[in-house]
């Protein structure tokens, strides 16, 4: 029997995407190997959203020339966003010509015939499409990270052009799935154990299916499915963030008391060179909506530090409406230029050193404000849906709350009666990334 491993760089499409292709791998017969360097078979799922992600692959793909010599049947796939894009095909073709299988993202279900094509024929295979109209996801039975949460494609793709983003180029133009599809697998997985589903989509707010349902519409179906405790969603758009689906949070009982809401910059000079379509008076307002309907909502946010022109006042805006905001949590990133978009090209790139600086001064006070924020669950009770045992100490546990803040926490139950389900913790102490706790 043949073995396979799976590499996963990215975002939860990602991670969905190689839960699907470990299931079409197992009805093959293939068994999961956790270490890819033992591995018959390796599947890389790339990410292409910052140039060190290009970086890290190609270095780790050269690694696995060696694998070639000891062991004869040695299958490399390389696939995820990274092949979407010509000149990276390019490379592997010069400079990794081993490679066996390159597939693109929308050429997932098409797996197992060029797994096929390669045993039968010997040859190299390369199958990369731009816009697939087929959505193959019905077909999918993927092998879950966990039992009891599933990442739930909603939409495919994207149609924003975010100026820094490769994204649209990469995962093609935005599809929706039909209402009743997404609400029969949801049956399905909960069925199979799920207690908690991750609606995914580059931007749910503009979900809209071949029957004119939104995706406030999406939510209220899915909030009726017996025996689902938790929804969450990623990510949503400020530009198209409906009333309707605010007002979600409020009468829909599972929805998650939690948004991750991108900002990307608080300067309406460079949202508009981002083309984000908001500015921050409209964001505020959208922060302020939220927070009426449901005062207890937790808020992430991504934002990007020096971008193209980006002036001291533009960042300092930044920082202001972090403040006014107070993010639970936030992920910062160094503007970094993607060959093709449109602000790889813009003439007034900021200086390193001037995109460090920035980069540290956002965080410190990003970090300051989510321990602020994590303080006032000192000596609370929370419930947790527990993932598993906890990576940085033994005997401890770890889930998130509702608001998805991260819980590790003692208990005297064992990992098969605890995992999995909800539990009551007492918090104990309070940290900038994390609460710790005791079971009650
Ligand atoms: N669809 C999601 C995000 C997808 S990418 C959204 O619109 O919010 C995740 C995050 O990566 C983005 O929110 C952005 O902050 C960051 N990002 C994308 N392209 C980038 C680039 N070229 N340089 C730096 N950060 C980038
Ligand atoms: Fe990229 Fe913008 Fe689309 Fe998000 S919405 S994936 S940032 S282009
Ligand atoms: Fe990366 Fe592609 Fe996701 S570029 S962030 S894996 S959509």
């Amino acid at each position: 029997m043949s073995s396979y491993s799976i590499i996963t760089y990215g975002c939860q499409m990602n991670e969905h995407d190689s839960e699907n292709i470990a299931g079409m791998l197992e009805a093959l017969g293939y068994i999961h190997e956790e270490d890819p360097w033992s591995a018959d078979l390796v599947i890389m799922n790339t990410c292409s959203v910052r140039e060190n992600a290009d970086k890290r692959f190609f270095g780790v793909l050269g690694q696995f020339k060696k694998m070639k010599k000891t062991n004869s049947d040695f299958i490399l796939c390389v696939c995820g966003c990274m092949p979407q894009q010509p000149r990276i095909v390019e490379e592997i073709n010069k400079r990794f010509s081993w490679v066996d299988i390159v597939f693109g993202t929308q050429n997932i279900a098409q797996l197992p015939e060029l797994l096929e094509m390669r045993k039968k024929t010997g040859k190299k295979q390369r199958a990369i499409i731009d816009n697939n109209p087929h959505i193959a996801e019905d077909e999918m039975k993927p092998v879950r990270m966990h039992q009891h949460k599933a990442l739930v494609n909603i939409t495919f793709g994207c149609n924003n052009f975010c100026t820094y983003c490769i994204v649209p180029f990469t995962r093609g133009r935005e599809k929706s799935r039909m209402l009743a599809e997404v609400v029969c697998e949801i049956e399905r997985l909960v069925a199979d154990g799920v207690k908690e589903v991750m609606l995914l989509g580059q931007n749910v707010d503009s979900y809209k299916d071949a029957l004119g349902n939104s995706f406030a519409d999406l939510i209220k179906a899915v909030n009726e499915i017996a025996g689902l405790e938790r929804i969450r969603f990623m990510t949503s758009h400020p530009k198209d963030i409906s009333d309707e689906m605010i007002d979600c949070f409020k009468s829909c009982e599972k929805l998650c008391k939690n948004i991750h809401l991108p900002v990307q910059s608080g300067s309406d000079r460079i949202l508009k060179r981002m083309n984000r379509h908001y500015d921050r008076k409209r964001y505020l307002e959208i922060v302020d909506k939220l927070r009426a309907v449901c005062p207890d909502i937790t808020i992430s946010t991504d934002i990007i530090v020096g971008f193209p022109g980006e002036t001291e006042e533009d960042f300092e805006e930044t920082l202001d409406i972090a403040r006014k905001v107070r993010y639970d949590s936030a992920f910062t990133f160094i503007y970094s230029p993607r060959e093709g978009t449109p602000a790889a090209k813009f003439e007034d790139q900021v200086e390193d050193g001037v995109c460090h600086e920035r980069f540290n001064r956002l965080v410190e006070l990003m970090d300051g404000i989510s321990l602020e924020k994590n303080k006032v669950f000192m000596g609370r009770e929370v419930e947790v849906l527990v993932d598993g045992p906890s990576k940085t100490s033994e005997n401890t546990f770890s889930g998130r709350t509702d608001g998805f803040k991260l819980v590790n926490f003692t208990s005297d139950k064992k990992e098969e009666n605890i995992s999995g389900q909800l539990v009551k913790v007492k918090i104990t102490e309070t940290k900038t990334f994390s609460l710790e706790g005791k079971e009650i």
